[in-house]
Formats: structure tokens, sequence, C-alpha cells
């Protein structure tokens, strides 16, 4: 109903009534999707600032790669804002099935995956970004950390990612 009166105060008119049942995505609830919500997104933001010990940019996505939250803490490298935005993308872009760093070795030249980082407008092959999996193991989303060492960065995306779920911690 209110997809129909929206566009008749377009002045369009529907060619004809659809049932859209809506089930997967465009108005469903992200708990329907299992796909991370917004409170989620600000725990998991709020455990990397705990669990930071140097400034970081922390991104949230949700499986479809779209940004659910963002931090830049103060003094936080501008030039990791995107590299934790892809850390993020990177594990959202295989489906949670590893972290970041999973990519590392097999993109190396030599490796059978060298260049695989030059696809998709670009991914992140070392550690700080870590999959999200709710408490029932859907795989909901993934949160990407830049600022530090890279081991400070995945120490600090798994506590993120393990305030509301769990994650993994190899690849
Ligand atoms: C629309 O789809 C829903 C869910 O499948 C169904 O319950 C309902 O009867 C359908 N309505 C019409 C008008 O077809
Ligand atoms: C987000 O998901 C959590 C865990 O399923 C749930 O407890 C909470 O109510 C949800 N929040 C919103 C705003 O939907
Ligand atoms: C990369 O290769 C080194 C040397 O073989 C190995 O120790 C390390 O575990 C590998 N790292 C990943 C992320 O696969």
């Amino acid at each position: 109903m209110l997809f129909l009166a929206t566009l008749s105060l377009l002045g369009l008119t529907a060619a004809q009534t659809v049932n859209r049942t809506l089930t997967n995505g465009w108005g469903t609830t992200p708990s329907q999707r299992h796909y991370i919500n917004h409170t989620q997104a600000l725990t998991v933001i709020n455990a990397a600032i705990a669990a930071s010990s140097v400034p970081n940019d922390i991104a949230v996505l949700d499986p479809s790669s779209q940004l659910v939250a963002f931090l830049r803490m103060d003094n936080a490298y501008l030039g990791s804002v995107d590299i934790s935005m892809k850390k993020a993308k990177t594990v959202t872009s295989f489906n949670g099935q590893f972290p970041s760093y999973g990519l590392l070795n097999r993109s190396q030249p030599g490796g059978d995956l060298f260049g695989i980082q030059e696809t998709n407008g670009g991914l992140v092959v070392f550690g700080g970004g870590q999959p999200i999996f709710d408490y029932d193991g859907y795989f909901i989303g993934a949160v990407g950390v830049s600022g530090g060492t890279v081991q400070q960065d995945i120490d600090t995306a798994v506590a993120a990612a393990e305030s509301v779920g769990t994650t993994l911690t190899s690849a």
C-alpha cells in the first residue's frame, strides 16, 4: 500500500498489482536475512575501540559488502579508512570463508591467485578483516580494522567480531 501510494504521489500508476513477498532483502529485517543489524554493528565498533591499542579505522559490512557502520578513531590514519573497508570486503566477497589474510600466500608472485588483490576494485590480502558469525552460526557480516601492525589489527578485529558471535582464527 505504501509503495502504491508513493507511486501515485509521483503521478505514476502501477501497470498491475504485483504480490511482492519481500522475502530476501528489500523490505525484510536484517534478522530475517541473517544480516548484521545496526545494534550488533555498534557493539562490534565499540568492542574494536575497547580492544584497540592504537588509533584504528573500523568498518562493518553486511554479507553483500554494504557498509553498516564505520568509525575513524581520533588520529587514525586516513589511508586506513579505505584499507579497513577493503579488508572487510575481502571477507564478504568470499562469503566469510576465511579472514582477509587467507589470500596472502596464494596472491604472491608465483601463487595460483596472483593478482586477485586487483579484482573487485581492490582487495586487501593481509590481516585485519574477520568474518562475523552469529551465535546460530550464520555468516552475518565482516569487520575490517586498520591502524596498527597486522597482528594488532587481527587481534582487534577478532575481539570485535567475537562481541556479537564468533569468527575464524586461522586461514
Ligand atoms: C501474496 O503472497 C502471500 C505469500 O505467499 C500469500 O499469502 C497471499 O495470499 C498472496 N496474495 C495474493 C493477492 O495473491
Ligand atoms: C539485532 O540483532 C540482535 C541479535 O539477534 C537482536 O537481539 C536485536 O534485537 C537486533 N536489533 C534490532 C534493532 O533489530
Ligand atoms: C603462508 O605460508 C607460510 C610458509 O609456508 C606459512 O607458515 C603460513 O602459515 C601461510 N599463511 C597463510 C595465511 O596461509
